[in-house]
């Protein structure tokens, strides 16, 4: 393992959470580096389901350090929350580490995310409304507030007059809106700091401390590749890179310490908000895999657009990402199909696209180029070895292996821990 990257491949939603989990019995640390709360990573744990949106997946292992890296978003409140609802249920928070560089998340950024989002109309990104895009937009105009900003009570009242001034300004002008009242956000965010204290740290050199001294780290991606605001689906994205190379920027870690790059990729593909998606299913069959899939967000319970798996994507996602390995999930969805397709190439107009295209307009008016596999319609939720699943349930993970030109390392049949098959 030493240092191993977790990035989501596709739209997000893939499964991060629970092959992290996995992943995290044999780890030191694991950290998230960029997004915040708009991520839903659930682990089920026998009868117990934690959906973890903040704190890293590891922390259900009490030997994990869990740590949230400078890349990150963060809403204190909901971090506080999060940590209260782990010690109710006798999972020790007290490990957290948050970087005092990371930025927060203002009661002014959700409202904004909600205001521009309504402003879009039919235009609108589907974001989480948690405040994502506009956080991030003001740490890249220089105008955030970070965490260690929250303990020199001086400064941060400076900085947050002199944000909310701009903020007042697009609230009324701009979206016809409400001023909100600087006191009261002053108060409430200072009072998160004498409880986030001793969560607080220089997480970089905690991070490279742990891989010097030959620890395991884990680098918990959220949302996924087509989801990045470099390589993603501009401007049906996040405002972060959950590619690999986020990894080191969201934490503060040379390119040089990683020593695998693992992408989750789902059997078949969710995406939750707009954007293309040349595999969607608006049918029967994306219905049931909605269904049987439980293809629901576990952030806002919204339903997921769901479609076959689509090779073009996974070989894009494979190459900006530098995949080492794979682990592929949710198998056991397919086994209640026929047939089983994957996308191949697109058709557009005259062309023929085997590589993800460079002009996104593409994407919309697409017809993918599906290959045909026989499915096994055999119930594979209880298999413990990859040797044991249905000739064809192997032939279809073996031939996705072929697509993407890299080993599917693990095959994931169910959402708790033992579904987890391990190949070679
Ligand atoms: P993440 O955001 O990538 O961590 O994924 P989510 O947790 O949002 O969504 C994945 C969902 O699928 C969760 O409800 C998991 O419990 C569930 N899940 C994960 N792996 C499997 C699997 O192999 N089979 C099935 N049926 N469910 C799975
Ligand atoms: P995990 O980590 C799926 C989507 C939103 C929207 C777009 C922008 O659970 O895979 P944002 O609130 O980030 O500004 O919304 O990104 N999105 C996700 N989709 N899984 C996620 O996280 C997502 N986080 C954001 O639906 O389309
Ligand atoms: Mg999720």
């Amino acid at each position: 393992m030493p240092a191993t990257v977790v990035i989501g491949a596709q739209w997000g939603d893939e499964g991060k959470g629970k092959i992290t989990d996995t992943l995290s019995e044999a780890a030191d640390m694991v950290v998230r580096y960029q997004g915040g709360n708009n991520a839903g990573h659930t682990i089920v744990v026998g009868e117990e389901r934690f959906a973890l949106t903040l704190i890293p997946s590891g922390v259900l292992y009490p030997q994990v350090t869990p740590v949230i890296g400078n890349g990150c978003v963060v809403d204190p409140a909901v971090l506080l929350d999060e940590m209260a609802a782990l010690a109710e249920r006798g999972i020790d928070p007290s490990r957290v580490r948050v970087s005092g560089n990371s930025h927060l998340i203002m009661p002014y950024h959700r409202k904004l995310d909600a205001v521009m989002e309504r402003f879009l109309g039919r235009q609108q990104i589907g974001t989480t409304k948690r405040g994502i895009g506009p956080a991030y937009m003001d740490k890249f105009s220089r105008n955030g507030i970070r965490m260690q900003d929250l303990f020199d009570p001086k400064i941060f009242e400076q900085k947050l007059d002199i944000a909310l001034k701009d903020k007042n300004r697009q609230l009324v002008k701009v979206y016809n809106q409400l001023e909100m009242d600087p006191a009261p956000i002053l108060e409430e965010y200072l009072g998160y700091a004498e409880k986030l204290h001793g969560h607080i740290t220089d997480t970089s050199l905690l991070v490279w401390e742990a891989i010097r001294d030959g620890k395991n780290v884990i680098f918990e991606g959220a949302q996924g590749t087509l989801l990045d605001i470099d390589h993603g689906t501009y401007p049906f994205v996040t405002s972060s890179n959950p590619t690999a190379g986020g990894a080191c920027t969201g934490t503060g870690i040379g390119p040089g310490a990683i020593d695998d790059v693992l992408g989750v990729v789902k059997a078949y593909i969710s995406r939750v908000g707009s954007g293309p998606f040349p595999t969607e299913l608006e049918d029967e069959i994306g219905e049931r895999m909605v269904e049987i899939g439980g293809e629901f967000g576990t952030v806002t319970g919204r339903r997921r657009r769901c479609g076959w798996l689509d090779a073009v994507a996974l070989r894009y996602s494979v190459r900006v990402n530098g995949l080492t390995k794979i682990a592929f999930t949710k198998l056991d969805v397919l086994s209640h199909f026929e047939t089983i397709k994957v996308a191949v190439a697109y058709d557009s107009l005259d062309q023929r696209y085997d590589e993800f295209p460079r002009q996104q307009r593409v994407l919309y008016n697409c017809v993918p180029v599906y290959e045909e596999l026989p499915g096994w319609n055999t119930d594979i939720s209880g298999v413990t070895s990859f040797d044991e699943l249905p000739k064809e349930a192997r032939q279809y993970v073996e031939y996705v292996e072929e697509l993407a030109g890299v080993p599917i390392a693990t095959v994931s049949v169910g959402p708790s821990r033992a579904a987890t098959l391990q190949r070679g």
